[in-house]
Protein backbone atom coordinates (compact mmCIF):
# COMPACT_ATOMS: atom_id res chain seq x y z
CA UNK A 1 0.00 0.00 0.00
CA UNK A 2 1.01 3.48 -1.09
CA UNK A 3 1.68 5.20 2.51
CA UNK A 4 -1.08 7.73 3.86
CA UNK A 5 0.00 11.35 3.86
CA UNK A 6 -1.75 13.35 6.74
CA UNK A 7 -4.75 15.10 5.11
CA UNK A 8 -5.90 18.36 6.16
CA UNK A 9 -8.27 18.96 3.64
CA UNK A 10 -11.34 20.77 4.54
CA UNK A 11 -13.45 18.37 2.76
CA UNK A 12 -13.77 15.58 1.01
CA UNK A 13 -11.22 15.24 4.84
CA UNK A 14 -9.45 12.13 6.21
CA UNK A 15 -11.44 9.29 7.38
CA UNK A 16 -10.71 7.34 10.46
CA UNK A 17 -8.25 4.69 9.21
CA UNK A 18 -9.78 1.86 11.07
CA UNK A 19 -12.91 2.84 9.07
CA UNK A 20 -11.40 2.48 6.06
CA UNK A 21 -9.95 -0.76 7.30
CA UNK A 22 -13.23 -2.21 8.40
CA UNK A 23 -14.99 -1.36 4.84
CA UNK A 24 -11.85 -2.63 3.01
CA UNK A 25 -12.22 -6.16 4.88
CA UNK A 26 -15.93 -5.98 4.35
CA UNK A 27 -15.97 -4.46 0.66
CA UNK A 28 -16.56 -8.11 -1.15
CA UNK A 29 -18.96 -9.54 1.15
CA UNK A 30 -20.49 -7.67 4.16
CA UNK A 31 -21.06 -10.12 6.90
CA UNK A 32 -24.54 -12.22 6.09
CA UNK A 33 -25.23 -10.71 2.60
CA UNK A 34 -22.30 -12.37 0.34
CA UNK A 35 -22.04 -9.37 -1.43
CA UNK A 36 -20.89 -5.68 -0.98
CA UNK A 37 -23.10 -3.30 0.67
CA UNK A 38 -23.06 -1.34 -2.77
CA UNK A 39 -24.77 -5.05 -4.11
CA UNK A 40 -27.45 -5.02 -2.04
CA UNK A 41 -31.37 -3.80 -1.80
CA UNK A 42 -31.98 -0.83 0.19
CA UNK A 43 -34.76 -2.52 1.31
CA UNK A 44 -33.06 -5.73 2.45
CA UNK A 45 -32.50 -7.03 5.95
CA UNK A 46 -28.63 -6.42 5.75
CA UNK A 47 -29.00 -2.96 5.04
CA UNK A 48 -32.04 -2.05 7.39
CA UNK A 49 -29.71 -3.86 10.06
CA UNK A 50 -26.93 -1.02 9.14
CA UNK A 51 -29.39 2.27 8.94
CA UNK A 52 -30.97 0.92 12.47
CA UNK A 53 -27.44 0.53 13.94
CA UNK A 54 -26.39 4.12 12.37
CA UNK A 55 -29.25 6.22 13.82
CA UNK A 56 -28.83 4.35 17.26
CA UNK A 57 -25.20 5.08 17.36
CA UNK A 58 -25.93 8.95 16.43
CA UNK A 59 -28.70 9.40 18.84
CA UNK A 60 -26.44 7.46 21.65
CA UNK A 61 -23.23 10.50 20.88
CA UNK A 62 -25.88 13.36 20.69
CA UNK A 63 -28.42 11.73 23.64
CA UNK A 64 -30.65 12.80 21.24
CA UNK A 65 -34.37 13.11 22.64
CA UNK A 66 -37.53 11.29 21.27
CA UNK A 67 -38.80 14.43 20.21
CA UNK A 68 -36.13 14.68 17.56
CA UNK A 69 -35.39 12.26 14.21
CA UNK A 70 -32.78 11.27 12.32
CA UNK A 71 -32.53 11.51 8.36
CA UNK A 72 -29.91 10.79 5.87
CA UNK A 73 -30.31 13.20 2.98
CA UNK A 74 -29.08 13.39 -0.29
CA UNK A 75 -27.53 16.57 -1.84
CA UNK A 76 -24.83 17.27 1.54
CA UNK A 77 -25.33 20.23 3.27
CA UNK A 78 -25.89 23.06 0.62
CA UNK A 79 -29.23 21.16 -0.41
CA UNK A 80 -30.27 21.51 2.93
CA UNK A 81 -29.78 25.21 2.27
CA UNK A 82 -33.22 25.16 -0.13
CA UNK A 83 -34.66 22.14 1.08
CA UNK A 84 -35.17 24.12 5.12
CA UNK A 85 -36.37 27.13 3.13
CA UNK A 86 -39.19 25.41 0.76
CA UNK A 87 -40.47 23.77 4.15
CA UNK A 88 -40.28 26.49 6.65
CA UNK A 89 -39.86 29.62 5.19
CA UNK A 90 -42.61 29.80 2.55
CA UNK A 91 -42.31 33.46 1.33
CA UNK A 92 -42.03 34.72 5.38
CA UNK A 93 -38.99 36.56 7.42
CA UNK A 94 -36.51 34.52 8.80
CA UNK A 95 -32.96 35.79 10.67
CA UNK A 96 -29.73 35.06 9.46
CA UNK A 97 -26.60 35.12 11.28
CA UNK A 98 -24.04 36.25 8.91
CA UNK A 99 -20.42 34.94 10.19
CA UNK A 100 -19.30 33.97 7.34
CA UNK A 101 -18.89 32.03 3.33
CA UNK A 102 -21.67 29.14 4.23
CA UNK A 103 -23.75 31.46 6.08
CA UNK A 104 -23.94 33.79 3.28
CA UNK A 105 -24.42 30.78 0.95
CA UNK A 106 -27.35 29.41 3.05
CA UNK A 107 -28.70 32.73 3.02
CA UNK A 108 -28.67 33.10 -0.47
CA UNK A 109 -30.62 30.56 -1.48
CA UNK A 110 -33.37 31.06 1.20
CA UNK A 111 -33.79 34.54 -0.76
CA UNK A 112 -35.33 32.29 -3.55
CA UNK A 113 -38.09 31.23 -0.98
CA UNK A 114 -38.45 34.46 1.13
CA UNK A 115 -37.45 37.40 2.62
CA UNK A 116 -34.64 36.52 5.07
CA UNK A 117 -32.85 38.84 7.33
CA UNK A 118 -29.46 39.29 8.89
CA UNK A 119 -29.58 39.41 12.21
CA UNK A 120 -26.16 40.28 12.60
CA UNK A 121 -23.53 40.50 10.19
CA UNK A 122 -19.56 40.32 10.45
CA UNK A 123 -18.59 41.04 6.62
CA UNK A 124 -16.95 44.71 7.89
CA UNK A 125 -14.93 43.04 10.18
CA UNK A 126 -13.73 40.18 7.61
CA UNK A 127 -15.21 37.67 9.20
CA UNK A 128 -12.79 36.89 12.21
CA UNK A 129 -15.40 36.69 14.94
CA UNK A 130 -18.68 34.77 16.25
CA UNK A 131 -21.11 37.61 17.66
CA UNK A 132 -21.83 37.74 21.26
CA UNK A 133 -25.50 37.43 22.31
CA UNK A 134 -26.54 40.76 22.92
CA UNK A 135 -25.48 41.93 19.68
CA UNK A 136 -28.45 39.59 17.96
CA UNK A 137 -30.68 41.61 16.34
CA UNK A 138 -33.43 39.05 16.28
CA UNK A 139 -37.27 39.04 15.57
CA UNK A 140 -39.44 37.18 17.67
CA UNK A 141 -41.70 36.45 14.71
CA UNK A 142 -39.45 34.92 12.33
CA UNK A 143 -39.99 32.08 11.11
CA UNK A 144 -36.88 30.64 12.51
CA UNK A 145 -32.97 31.49 13.21
CA UNK A 146 -30.17 30.25 11.14
CA UNK A 147 -26.87 29.94 12.09
CA UNK A 148 -23.34 28.45 10.89
CA UNK A 149 -22.24 26.85 14.00
CA UNK A 150 -18.07 26.72 12.04
CA UNK A 151 -17.12 28.64 9.33
CA UNK A 152 -15.15 26.34 7.59
CA UNK A 153 -13.40 29.20 5.47
CA UNK A 154 -12.98 31.95 7.96
CA UNK A 155 -12.02 29.18 10.86
CA UNK A 156 -14.71 30.52 13.52
CA UNK A 157 -16.58 28.86 15.78
CA UNK A 158 -19.56 29.22 18.31
CA UNK A 159 -19.10 27.43 21.33
CA UNK A 160 -22.64 28.33 22.69
CA UNK A 161 -26.01 28.33 21.13
CA UNK A 162 -27.65 31.51 20.15
CA UNK A 163 -30.07 32.51 22.45
CA UNK A 164 -33.33 32.78 20.48
CA UNK A 165 -36.36 32.63 23.00
CA UNK A 166 -39.37 30.55 21.40
CA UNK A 167 -38.07 30.91 17.83
CA UNK A 168 -36.61 27.66 16.06
CA UNK A 169 -33.40 27.34 16.04
CA UNK A 170 -32.20 25.85 12.80
CA UNK A 171 -27.87 24.95 12.36
CA UNK A 172 -25.58 24.26 9.73
CA UNK A 173 -23.27 22.20 11.40
CA UNK A 174 -21.31 20.93 8.34
CA UNK A 175 -17.48 21.41 9.89
CA UNK A 176 -18.02 20.76 13.52
CA UNK A 177 -20.79 17.99 13.64
CA UNK A 178 -20.05 15.65 15.96
CA UNK A 179 -16.69 17.37 16.98
CA UNK A 180 -18.04 17.60 20.82
CA UNK A 181 -21.29 16.96 22.70
CA UNK A 182 -23.93 19.91 22.32
CA UNK A 183 -27.51 20.77 24.21
CA UNK A 184 -29.28 19.32 20.65
CA UNK A 185 -32.62 19.43 22.35
CA UNK A 186 -32.05 23.09 21.88
CA UNK A 187 -32.36 22.93 17.84
CA UNK A 188 -35.35 22.35 16.22
CA UNK A 189 -33.17 21.60 12.77
CA UNK A 190 -29.59 20.62 12.39
CA UNK A 191 -27.80 19.59 9.31
CA UNK A 192 -24.31 18.86 8.24
CA UNK A 193 -22.70 17.69 5.00
CA UNK A 194 -21.21 14.18 5.95
CA UNK A 195 -17.51 14.73 4.25
CA UNK A 196 -15.95 16.37 6.99
CA UNK A 197 -16.21 14.46 9.72
CA UNK A 198 -18.95 11.45 9.63
CA UNK A 199 -17.92 9.88 6.12
CA UNK A 200 -17.78 10.44 2.08
CA UNK A 201 -19.13 13.71 0.67
CA UNK A 202 -22.44 13.89 -1.54
CA UNK A 203 -25.68 13.38 1.54
CA UNK A 204 -26.47 15.20 5.00
CA UNK A 205 -27.05 14.06 8.27
CA UNK A 206 -29.58 15.93 9.37
CA UNK A 207 -31.48 16.12 12.79
CA UNK A 208 -35.27 17.42 12.61
CA UNK A 209 -37.55 17.97 15.76
CA UNK A 210 -40.95 16.28 14.76
CA UNK A 211 -43.35 18.97 15.92
CA UNK A 212 -41.98 21.00 12.90
CA UNK A 213 -43.06 18.60 10.43
CA UNK A 214 -46.69 19.70 10.91
CA UNK A 215 -45.20 23.16 9.07
CA UNK A 216 -43.84 21.59 6.24
CA UNK A 217 -46.33 22.41 3.11
CA UNK A 218 -47.98 20.24 0.22
CA UNK A 219 -46.92 19.60 -2.89
CA UNK A 220 -43.43 19.81 -2.50
CA UNK A 221 -40.85 17.82 -4.35
CA UNK A 222 -40.92 14.90 -2.21
CA UNK A 223 -37.29 14.23 -1.86
CA UNK A 224 -37.10 18.00 -0.61
CA UNK A 225 -40.29 17.19 1.81
CA UNK A 226 -38.91 16.78 5.10
CA UNK A 227 -42.53 14.64 6.21
CA UNK A 228 -41.97 12.50 3.55
CA UNK A 229 -37.97 11.77 4.40
CA UNK A 230 -38.93 10.87 7.95
CA UNK A 231 -42.39 9.03 6.70
CA UNK A 232 -40.09 7.01 4.69
CA UNK A 233 -37.20 6.74 6.91
CA UNK A 234 -35.12 8.04 4.47
CA UNK A 235 -35.71 5.37 1.98
CA UNK A 236 -37.80 6.90 0.02
CA UNK A 237 -35.76 6.69 -2.90
CA UNK A 238 -32.50 4.55 -3.38
CA UNK A 239 -29.97 6.61 -1.06
CA UNK A 240 -26.32 6.76 -1.06
CA UNK A 241 -26.11 3.33 0.77
CA UNK A 242 -22.92 3.31 0.97
CA UNK A 243 -22.31 6.61 2.11
CA UNK A 244 -24.78 5.66 4.96
CA UNK A 245 -22.61 2.63 5.58
CA UNK A 246 -19.61 4.52 6.16
CA UNK A 247 -21.28 7.07 8.36
CA UNK A 248 -22.25 4.19 10.32
CA UNK A 249 -18.71 3.05 10.77
CA UNK A 250 -17.38 6.52 11.59
CA UNK A 251 -20.57 6.41 14.18
CA UNK A 252 -19.02 3.29 15.76
CA UNK A 253 -15.28 4.44 15.95
CA UNK A 254 -16.35 7.50 17.66
CA UNK A 255 -18.10 5.41 20.26
CA UNK A 256 -16.18 2.09 20.36
CA UNK A 257 -12.61 3.55 19.83
CA UNK A 258 -12.86 7.21 20.88
CA UNK A 259 -15.14 6.68 23.82
CA UNK A 260 -18.48 9.67 22.94
CA UNK A 261 -17.88 13.08 21.92
CA UNK A 262 -16.70 14.15 25.62
CA UNK A 263 -13.26 12.29 24.93
CA UNK A 264 -14.06 13.84 21.26
CA UNK A 265 -14.00 17.06 22.30
CA UNK A 266 -11.15 17.14 24.85
CA UNK A 267 -8.90 15.53 22.08
CA UNK A 268 -9.67 18.00 19.75
CA UNK A 269 -8.67 21.19 22.13
CA UNK A 270 -5.69 19.48 22.45
CA UNK A 271 -5.13 18.98 18.72
CA UNK A 272 -5.64 22.59 17.97
CA UNK A 273 -3.98 23.79 20.90
CA UNK A 274 -0.75 22.56 19.45
CA UNK A 275 -1.18 24.49 16.25
CA UNK A 276 -2.52 27.97 17.81
CA UNK A 277 0.03 27.96 20.17
CA UNK A 278 2.77 27.95 17.49
CA UNK A 279 0.62 31.05 15.86
CA UNK A 280 1.02 32.35 19.36
CA UNK A 281 4.71 32.00 19.66
CA UNK A 282 6.04 33.00 16.47
CA UNK A 283 5.84 36.46 16.69
CA UNK A 284 4.15 37.48 14.15
CA UNK A 285 5.35 34.96 11.64
CA UNK A 286 2.09 33.50 11.78
CA UNK A 287 -0.64 35.63 12.27
CA UNK A 288 -3.81 34.01 12.98
CA UNK A 289 -7.24 34.86 11.34
CA UNK A 290 -10.17 34.24 14.02
CA UNK A 291 -9.89 36.12 17.28
CA UNK A 292 -8.96 33.73 20.01
CA UNK A 293 -12.55 32.95 21.53
CA UNK A 294 -13.82 32.55 18.07
CA UNK A 295 -10.67 29.96 16.99
CA UNK A 296 -12.17 26.97 15.56
CA UNK A 297 -11.15 23.75 16.74
CA UNK A 298 -12.00 22.26 13.08
CA UNK A 299 -9.89 24.72 10.77
CA UNK A 300 -7.10 26.86 11.43
CA UNK A 301 -6.66 29.45 9.36
CA UNK A 302 -3.57 31.46 9.28
CA UNK A 303 -1.06 34.04 7.37
CA UNK A 304 2.47 34.10 6.89
CA UNK A 305 4.41 36.81 6.19
CA UNK A 306 3.84 36.94 2.34
CA UNK A 307 1.71 35.23 -0.67
CA UNK A 308 5.08 33.94 -1.95
CA UNK A 309 5.85 32.43 1.44
CA UNK A 310 2.53 31.06 1.78
CA UNK A 311 3.10 29.02 -1.67
CA UNK A 312 5.88 28.00 -0.58
CA UNK A 313 5.27 26.71 2.99
CA UNK A 314 2.49 24.55 1.38
CA UNK A 315 4.09 23.65 -1.51
CA UNK A 316 7.10 22.05 1.41
CA UNK A 317 4.45 20.72 4.00
CA UNK A 318 3.03 18.68 0.94
CA UNK A 319 6.87 17.35 0.44
CA UNK A 320 6.53 16.54 3.77
CA UNK A 321 3.55 14.28 3.58
CA UNK A 322 1.11 17.43 4.83
CA UNK A 323 -1.17 18.08 2.13
CA UNK A 324 -4.41 19.90 1.70
CA UNK A 325 -2.96 23.37 3.90
CA UNK A 326 -3.80 25.76 1.23
CA UNK A 327 -6.84 28.54 2.48
CA UNK A 328 -10.22 28.19 0.55
CA UNK A 329 -9.41 30.07 -2.51
CA UNK A 330 -11.88 33.05 -1.47
CA UNK A 331 -9.81 34.06 1.19
CA UNK A 332 -6.40 32.60 0.43
CA UNK A 333 -3.48 31.92 3.34
CA UNK A 334 -3.11 28.27 4.83
CA UNK A 335 -5.65 26.58 6.46
CA UNK A 336 -5.33 23.13 8.43
CA UNK A 337 -8.78 21.50 9.13
CA UNK A 338 -7.97 19.11 11.77
CA UNK A 339 -11.27 17.29 12.18
CA UNK A 340 -12.33 14.26 14.71
CA UNK A 341 -9.87 12.09 12.58
CA UNK A 342 -6.79 13.79 12.24
CA UNK A 343 -5.13 12.02 14.75
CA UNK A 344 -3.13 13.55 17.59
CA UNK A 345 0.13 12.41 15.57
CA UNK A 346 -0.89 14.55 12.44
CA UNK A 347 -1.31 18.08 14.65
CA UNK A 348 2.02 17.15 16.28
CA UNK A 349 3.79 16.31 12.43
CA UNK A 350 2.05 19.92 11.15
CA UNK A 351 3.26 21.79 14.67
CA UNK A 352 6.87 20.60 14.04
CA UNK A 353 7.02 21.67 10.48
CA UNK A 354 5.35 24.98 11.17
CA UNK A 355 8.07 25.47 14.15
CA UNK A 356 11.02 24.33 11.18
CA UNK A 357 9.70 26.52 8.32
CA UNK A 358 9.65 29.85 10.34
CA UNK A 359 13.35 29.07 12.00
CA UNK A 360 14.73 28.56 8.22
CA UNK A 361 12.92 31.17 7.13
CA UNK A 362 14.10 33.54 9.98
C1 LIG B 1 -20.22 25.00 6.92
C2 LIG B 1 -20.50 24.40 5.59
N1 LIG B 1 -21.75 24.44 5.10
C3 LIG B 1 -22.06 23.90 3.92
C4 LIG B 1 -21.12 23.29 3.12
C5 LIG B 1 -21.52 22.72 1.80
O1 LIG B 1 -21.59 21.36 1.91
P1 LIG B 1 -21.87 20.42 0.65
O2 LIG B 1 -20.69 20.57 -0.25
O3 LIG B 1 -22.01 19.08 1.27
O4 LIG B 1 -23.11 20.88 0.00
C6 LIG B 1 -19.80 23.22 3.60
C7 LIG B 1 -18.68 22.58 2.86
O5 LIG B 1 -18.61 22.07 1.85
C8 LIG B 1 -19.49 23.80 4.84
O6 LIG B 1 -18.24 23.77 5.31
Amino acid sequence: MEERIYNFSAGPATLPLPVLQKAQEELLAYPGAGASVMEISHRSKAFAGILERAKADIKDLLQLPDTHRILFAPGGATMQFSMLAMNFLRGASADYIMTGSWASKAMNEAKKHGAPRAAWSGKDENYVRMPKNSELDLDPKAAYVHFTSNETIQGTEFFEEPEVGDVPLFCDASSDFMSRPIPIEKYALLYAGAQKNVGPSGMAVVIIREDLLERVPEGLPSLLDYKVMVENDSLYNTPSTFTIYIIGLVMRWLREDIGGLEKMAEINRAKAQLIYDVIDSSGGFYRGHAVPESRSLMNVTFRLPSEDIEKEFIAQAAKAGLDGLKGHRSVGGCRASIYNAMPVAGCEALRDFMIEFQRAKG
